[in-house]
């Protein structure tokens, strides 16, 4: 990584470029966990030393906001990472690009798939199931029962225990609400949430933060991808990643082209590259437990089997369409709110 990438990590604004004057450039959202970003950026840099990243790590929804905002004058040419659905919304409005990378014959069937429904203006990059991580040494100290069903997170015991992430930044949060719509029924859902909003202590912002949160005992049970459950757990953390037994979603992390990018060449070298199967192969390495889209890059044996999970037959179309996304986040917003935070 470049000093530069790390300062725009930071949100600091830096001056001079560390790569050549003239140097191509590439404007990039990545929106999975910022130590996988860095490393994405580190490995392309020293790979590709012509083109310098400037990379802001976003979460989905706010990188879907971001992206709409520059429409007419876009400062992004790639956005990678992050929930399938607000860039299933991003390509029904047009604010991104159909491409059709060669790579498409190396991925496996679901990240195909994205593609196609979205006229390939999106692609598949990644998958991950969601369900919870618990800190379960302070269960034990609390005498509290251990959570297996999404049922179980509505026990009274557990007030003020758990976090998730407000669904209008975090593609996670979405991923729960939409989730739950298909497998309750949508007015089901919303009474579920209220019940659960007791239980909440935080609505955060980025949606892998409450189980980072849970993982440090700021809280006892962080809602998020299990794979980022995983993650802590494997960091040393006393955290237990838990598969809903009712059955669960799961998201189809992906990447999208800008529309009127202005480095649209460096966007697609970035693009074919980062669905090869030897950088697919080196995320493991950064903490990231999801199923690659490439079909010989090798999951982490950490990686939650999808196999073993009970994972709904969930709607990728429907629920990352831009008319169902805004009226879900308005329900949401009017009966249930809460402030986001970190
Ligand atoms: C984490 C997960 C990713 C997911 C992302 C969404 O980084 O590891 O698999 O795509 O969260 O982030 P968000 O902050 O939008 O929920």
């Amino acid at each position: 990584m470049t000093i530069r990438t790390a300062a725009i990590a930071a949100g600091a604004v830096i001056a001079l470029p560390a790569w050549s004057a003239g140097a191509a450039e590439l404007n990039l959202i990545c929106s999975a966990d910022v130590v996988i970003c860095e490393r994405l950026v580190s490995e392309f840099e020293a790979s590709h030393s012509d083109i310098g990243v400037n990379m802001v790590r976003l979460s989905s929804g706010e990188a879907y906001a971001k992206v709409r905002a520059e429409a007419r004058n876009p400062q992004t040419d790639l956005w990678w990472g992050g929930t399938g659905d607000p860039h299933l919304q991003a390509a029904a409005d047009g604010l991104t690009a159909e491409y059709e990378s060669p790579m498409l014959p190396e991925l496996r069937d679901w990240a195909v798939q994205q593609a196609e429904i979205s006229g390939h203006r999106t692609v598949g990059v990644y998958s991950g199931a969601l369900g919870w991580g618990y800190n379960t040494q302070i269960f034990e100290k609390k005498g509290l029962a251990k959570p297996a069903c999404w049922a179980d997170l509505l026990d009274p015991a557990l007030k003020g225990e758990i976090q998730i992430a407000d669904p209008n930044s975090s593609g996670t949060a979405y991923t729960t609400l939409a989730t739950l719509v298909q497998i309750m029924g949508e007015d089901e859902a919303f009474d579920y949430l209220k019940k659960l909003d007791a239980n909440i202590s935080q609505y955060t912002k980025s949606g892998s933060a409450p189980v980072k949160a849970a993982a440090r005992g700021e809280a006892g049970l962080g809602i998020v991808f299990m794979h980022d459950a995983v993650s802590q757990s494997v960091e040393g953390f006393p955290v237990k990643t838990i598969a809903p037994c009712e059955g669960t979603g799961y998201e189809v992390g992906s990447m999208s082209l800008i529309e009127g990018a202005v480095n649209p060449d460096e966007a697609k070298v970035f693009y074919d590259w980062v669905l090869g199967v030897d950088v697919q192969n080196v995320m493991p390495e950064a903490g990231s437990y999801q199923i690659p889209s490439n079909k010989e890059a090798v999951a982490s044996e950490h990686s939650p089997d999808l196999s073993q999970i009970k994972l709904i037959d969930y709607d990728f179309a429907e629920y990352g369409s831009s008319e169902r996304r805004k009226a879900l986040l308005a329900r949401w917003d009017s009966e249930i709110g809460g402030q986001a935070s970190e």
